[in-house]
């Protein structure tokens, strides 16, 4: 999708969308790092949020051939262009729901957990923490939920789940933005 239909998305969706330009790659580079993904392991990923597809284009190049990669998206637009990119890949599953029920399509996957979350939904607008709380409740012991923001306004919600969290800043993306790292102890 080009930068002026992911605009016009933002613009009509302002309160699920929560900006009005996709992530770069470098922001897609340090979500998907290895020290916060053992990529060689993870049979189980989630993401949450995932638009046009920036950041599941990086998960799906560091993913391994036998891997599952379940990509929620609630916006009709954006899952067609994911469906478009990334259809013909037979390890995703593109799930137009919202991201609150994981569990259950972790569980219709075949999955007891995921191995890692990787969530760009932008919770700064949304106050619930339903979803972070089923993303805690859903990831194996070890594993990483990796969320993007652009300030850290959130911080405070995602040491209450998950307890000490680490931050990575990423300085070339409009905004800039600051990725939450939160294992699950
Ligand atoms: C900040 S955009 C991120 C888009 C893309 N991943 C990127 O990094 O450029 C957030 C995305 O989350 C989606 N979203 C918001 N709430 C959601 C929910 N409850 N379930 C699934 N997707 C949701 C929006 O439709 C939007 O595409």
């Amino acid at each position: 999708m080009g930068a002026i239909k992911f605009f016009i998305q933002g613009i009509k969706n302002f309160k699920e969308v929560g900006t009005f330009s996709r992530s770069s790659h470098f922001v897609g580079k340090t979500m998907t790092k290895d020290k916060y993904i053992d990529w060689e392991n993870a049979k189980c990923i989630v993401e949450l949020g995932a638009g046009d597809g920036p950041i599941t284009k990086q998960i799906l190049q560091k993913m391994s051939p036998d891997a599952k990669l379940l990509c929620f998206e609630i916006n009709d637009k954006f899952c067609e262009e994911l469906h478009e990119s990334f259809g013909h890949d037979n390890r995703i599953t593109i799930i137009k729901d919202d991201a609150k029920k994981l569990g259950e399509y972790i569980r219709q996957a075949g999955f007891e957990y995921a191995d890692a979350v990787l969530s760009e939904i932008p919770f700064v607008i949304i106050p619930e923490d339903d979803i972070i709380e089923e993303s805690h409740r859903c990831l194996k012991k070890g594993g990483n939920y990796v969320q993007l923001h652009y300030s850290l306004v959130a911080k405070k919600r995602y040491e209450r789940i998950f307890g000490n969290i680490e931050i990575d800043f990423v300085g070339l993306n409009v905004p800039p933005a600051f990725i939450h790292i939160c294992e699950k102890q």
